[in-house]
């Protein structure tokens, strides 16, 4: 990457825990985020979120490994000289402070005057919202408003990074979702780069430019949230990010037989050779938009109405559990089906995505 900010070299890190064994939380980590880029990270609990981006921010020591932040070696610098601030999950704002003390914050350790303070805390506060809040103490403040607060004092020194650990997940499902479209605008706004960590793969695909999955340490892929979703690079990705209908087989030039006999038509010749055949629900329809959709038949065993669609679950003959989603405009096609009927579900062969070798389960 030309304009890289971030730079991990190898990243290795591994944690001796209390019985006895040695985990490795990063694995030989090579990473490269671009300026004002918006990364996540997205893998499942333990796979090394926090610690990538505490080895980031100095908190974590390498075992082995570098790390430049714009150009300068990291690896031996202490947190406090790294140009980068961390948003925590649980806000940590000091509880006996205002807000306008707690924004102000490392502004008055670094020694700036109180006008410029007392200015730039009115600024930050008004970035995320807040503006006449400052005599305002934490406790007095919903849980959304003090992540607001964490927020304003982590941007107030205009760090080039700014890295955040699942900073939304102590918010009920309404305010996560304002403040995930908040975050980007403010993100645009700032200029600043992010590094954010979930483990909601919906929150990483709407707010991220690129999205980096992890597991056992490891970068499994690192993509646009379209790449990731609609070309997962192996099962893993596919089931960890969105639902997957998975199907083992052999590819064999525009067929795909299932090892338990089924063909599923694909729209370009796919190397032969044992693969795994991803349909996303969604890819399913009730009918045929044009002659050439092929189907799966199967019989319907429950029907879940889940507000914007519903979730027909159905059995393959050879006993292969599906899912599709069909959009809930759809009801009347899906009224006419009852739990045991006998159902076509049709897809597009364009959107049936193959990956290379046999499905791995999701830990
Ligand atoms: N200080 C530590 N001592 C021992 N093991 C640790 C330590 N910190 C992390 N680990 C282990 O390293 C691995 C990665 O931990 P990490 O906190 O980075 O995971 P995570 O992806 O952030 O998970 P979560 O989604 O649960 O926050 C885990 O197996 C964890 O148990
Ligand atoms: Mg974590």
């Amino acid at each position: 990457m030309r304009d890289a900010i971030v730079r991990l070299d190898k990243a290795a890190k591994a944690f001796a825990t209390p019985e006895g064994r040695q985990v490795k939380a990063l694995d030989g980590i090579d990473l490269e985020v671009g300026r004002n880029e918006f990364i996540t990270l997205l893998g499942p609990s333990g796979c090394g979120k926090t610690t990538l981006l505490q080895a980031i921010s100095g908190f974590v020591e390498l075992d082995s490994g570098r790390i430049t932040i714009d150009g300068e070696d990291m690896t031996d610098r202490p947190p406090y000289k790294r140009p980068v601030n961390t948003v925590f999950q649980n806000y940590a704002l000091f509880p006996h402070m205002t807000v306008g003390a707690n924004v102000a914050y490392a502004l008055e350790v670094a020694g700036v005057a109180k006008a410029e303070r007392t200015e730039r805390v009115k600024a930050a506060l008004q970035m995320v919202g807040l503006e006449g809040m400052e005599g305002r103490l934490p406790r007095q403040l919903s849980g959304g408003q003090q992540q607001r607060v964490a927020l304003a004092r982590a941007i107030i020194a205009r760090p080039k990074v700014l890295l955040l650990d699942e900073p939304l997940s102590a918010l009920d499902k309404n305010l996560r979702q304002s403040m995930q479209l908040e975050l980007k605008t403010l993100q645009h706004e700032l200029g600043i780069t992010f590094i954010f960590v979930t483990h909601d793969q919906q929150e990483a695909l709407t707010m991220s430019d690129r999205v980096a999955v992890l597991s056992n340490g490891l970068i499994q892929q690192l993509d646009t949230p379209r790449t990731i979703y609609d070309h997962p690079a192996s099962t893993f990705v596919a089931n960890f990010v969105g639902a997957s209908n998975l199907f083992e087989g052999r590819a064999d030039g525009t067929t795909f037989v299932t090892n338990d006999g089924a063909p599923i038509q694909l729209a370009s010749a796919s190397a032969a050779g044992n693969a795994t055949a991803l349909i996303r629900p969604e890819q399913f329809f009730l009918k045929s938009y044009t002659d050439a959709y092929p189907a799966i038949d199967v019989t319907v065993e429950q029907i879940v109405f889940v507000g914007s669609s519903f979730e027909l679950f159905g059995r393959t003959a050879a006993g292969r559990t599906l899912v599709a989603e069909i959009p809930a405009t759809q009801r009347a096609a899906v009224g006419a089906l009852d739990t045991g009927a006998q159902a076509r579900w049709y897809y597009d062969p364009a959107m049936v995505h193959i990956i290379g070798g046999q499905a791995e389960v999701v830990a």
